[in-house]
């Protein structure tokens, strides 16, 4: 593991007066680069040839005819993402005194242990709490996180054996090595029947399968609450909330269910591949409840990992009919769906720091307050 030490004496070397937020091309980087612009701090964008349109192109910072547009400053563009670990374009960012981002991308297509042992930028994030997300190869996942953080999570069953409520199977796809194969079932004969289905589709595979987590489904809207941590004041902010736009899912349940049922096979079995994201408000009532789930997160990075969860943080909820909460998962990062506050900033965040305050802006006016508190050490590992 690269330790915070070691970032420190990177980090000593730097220009703090010429610092480049960088962030890998992908997940959230339009609202890290435009939360960057707000604050007058330059952005790079390390991206991968044929997937970098949006940066060095569509949203890439110009003058046109007096007209100023765009917001990426700067970009490098790899053959393959993972080509960021090589020492040469490392050497690139170091160059640019970079403070990192790290998101859901860059972790994914790096690989966790790399990012842990090989990647010596400064990250604005927590390294050693970055793995928790891989649930399947980590034992202190975030399943783990939630229960020693007293957290409440959806049940658990350990075997098919047990179902006895509606449970949700969590697996890989077979072909979307990124997505899911995730299925449904009320009973053990249910899930059978299931399993054979989607074999025979070629949705699941069995390998998949002996990974698989059950857990209980919980009937209730979703919410994702996008947390910031700021070491520098101790205090946690919540800044915006955002809900998931999944195919085909969300197109299924808004056809009648007499015209669901006419449906060809193959095209019954949802899939819940996220494709976007919507701003949302909770009930004012239950406000507190989700802060007090964020505190007892925070309360639990500070004893067990390098250091507190720094910056953005994103507790996946759903809520039942007793106003119950469950979190399934955690993102210990910038959240994906943070682009729907780009630019207008997210309801909370704005009310909270009395301007437009998005997920990206906020980690640039974190690292602008370290720099300028020269408490740098606060904010990276
Ligand atoms: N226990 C549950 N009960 C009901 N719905 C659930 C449950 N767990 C997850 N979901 C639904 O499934 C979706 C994906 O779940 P989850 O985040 O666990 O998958 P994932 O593989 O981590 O996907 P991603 O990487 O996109 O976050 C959620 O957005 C939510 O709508
Ligand atoms: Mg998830």
């Amino acid at each position: 593991m690269i330790l915070k030490q070691d970032v420190l004496d990177v980090v000593s070397e730097y220009d703090k007066r010429s610092i480049t937020v960088g962030v890998l091309g992908s997940h959230s980087a339009l609202d890290v680069c435009d939360g960057a612009r707000d604050e007058g701090l330059p952005n790079l964008v390390v991206c991968q040839k044929g997937r970098d349109g949006l940066y060095t192109n569509y949203f890439k910072g110009r003058t046109m005819n007096g007209l100023e547009k765009g917001l990426v400053d700067e970009t490098i563009v790899l053959n393959k993402f993972d080509e960021i670990l090589t020492e040469n374009v490392q050497e690139q960012l170091v160059k640019k005194n970079t403070l990192f981002i790290p998101n859901r991308s860059f972790v994914v297509y790096s690989g966790i242990r790399r990012v842990e042992n090989e990647f010596r930028l400064p990250l604005v994030g927590t390294r050693d709490m970055l793995k928790i997300e891989d649930r399947e190869t980590e034992k202190e996942n975030y399943y783990w996180v939630s229960q020693q953080a007293g957290i409440p999570i959806p049940k658990h069953y350990v075997s098919k054996d047990d179902i006895d409520t509606l449970v949700m199977v969590k697996l890989h796809h077979k072909y979307m090595t990124l997505e899911r194969g995730f299925f449904t079932a009320a009973s053990p004969e249910e899930f059978d029947a299931k399993v054979e289905r989607l074999l025979d589709r070629e949705i699941i595979t069995t390998e998949a399968l002996n990974d698989a987590r059950i857990e209980q489904y919980i009937i209730g809207p979703v919410f994702n609450f996008n947390f910031f941590y700021s070491p520098i004041d101790d205090e946690i902010e919540l800044l915006g909330i955002d809900f998931r736009f999944e195919s085909n899912l969300d197109g299924l349940v808004r056809i009648p269910a007499e015209q669901q049922l006419e449906l060809p096979a193959k095209y019954r079995d949802p899939l819940m591949t996220i494709v976007g994201h919507a701003n949302a408000s909770l009930r004012e009532s239950l406000l507190e409840r989700v802060y007090l789930m964020a505190e007892r997160f925070v309360a639990f990075s500070k004893r067990h990992y390098s250091a507190p969860i720094i910056g953005p943080f994103c507790l996946q909820t759903i809520v039942d009919q007793n106003m119950d909460f469950y979190v399934y998962d955690i993102a210990t990062r910038i959240g994906g769906g943070t682009n729907v506050h780009t630019n207008v900033g997210a309801p909370y965040g704005n009310s909270l720091l009395r301007t437009r305050m998005s997920s990206g802006r906020r980690l640039a006016l974190e690292i602008k307050r370290a720099i300028a508190l020269d408490q740098v050490d606060k904010i990276v590992t």
